[in-house]
């Protein structure tokens, strides 16, 4: 499956809802920012911010399969929200090519120095995932709390573009 970055659209936002069915899948793959149900919206004023680019992730066809954000800071671009949607497609490497269109993306269109994201510390997959797109967890950044009755560590993840070497 070749992946492609697009605008989200009713679809996209019908189907990033349907994925998300417990407060802790939401909580795992969004953050605190958002209640339980997800609703389009939510997911439509959130991204009011200028600051926040959306993106549906589809296949070829055009079809929504994920759905991830970038947010613009001042020293850096924040990767957010990412998810594929169908568990089965989860684990095969899309997740590593999906960072890898947001860094061409971040690559081309901001200008940043440095590519950050927030990852809980349990989420073993999306780390590796990260790593295997070249990120490195930042030891010194670590964020832990309370959420349905339990504890969430949340690690920042870097990248640094090698700007010398025009690689990203
Ligand atoms: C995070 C996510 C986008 C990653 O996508 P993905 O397609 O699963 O990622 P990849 O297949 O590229 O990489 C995952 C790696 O983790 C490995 N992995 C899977 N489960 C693992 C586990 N429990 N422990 C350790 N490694 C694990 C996979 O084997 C793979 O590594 P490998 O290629 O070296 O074998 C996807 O898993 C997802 O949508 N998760 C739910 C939402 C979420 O948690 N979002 C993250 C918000 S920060």
């Amino acid at each position: 499956m070749t992946l492609q970055l697009g605008s989200p659209d009713t679809e996209c936002y019908r189907k990033l809802i349907s994925w998300v069915s417990t407060p802790d899948e939401l909580m795992q793959f969004a953050g605190a920012g958002f209640h339980f149900p997800l609703t389009e919206t939510q997911l439509r004023s959130s991204i009011e911010d200028q600051t926040i680019i959306p993106f549906k992730v589809s296949d070829s066809t055009g079809s929504p399969v994920g759905y991830a954000e970038i947010h613009i800071r001042e020293q850096s671009a924040f990767l957010c929200r990412i998810i594929l949607g169908d568990q089965e497609s989860r684990g095969k490497g899309y997740g590593t090519q999906l960072i890898r269109l947001l860094l061409d993306y971040v690559s081309d269109n901001i200008n940043c120095t440095l590519v950050e994201l927030n990852v809980y510390e349990f989420n073993k997959a999306a780390i590796r995932c990260y790593e295997k797109a070249g990120f490195s967890v930042n030891p010194a950044i670590k964020t832990v709390r309370e959420f349905n009755g339990r504890s969430w560590t949340s690690l920042r993840m870097q990248y640094q573009p090698d700007h010398q070497n025009g690689n990203y």
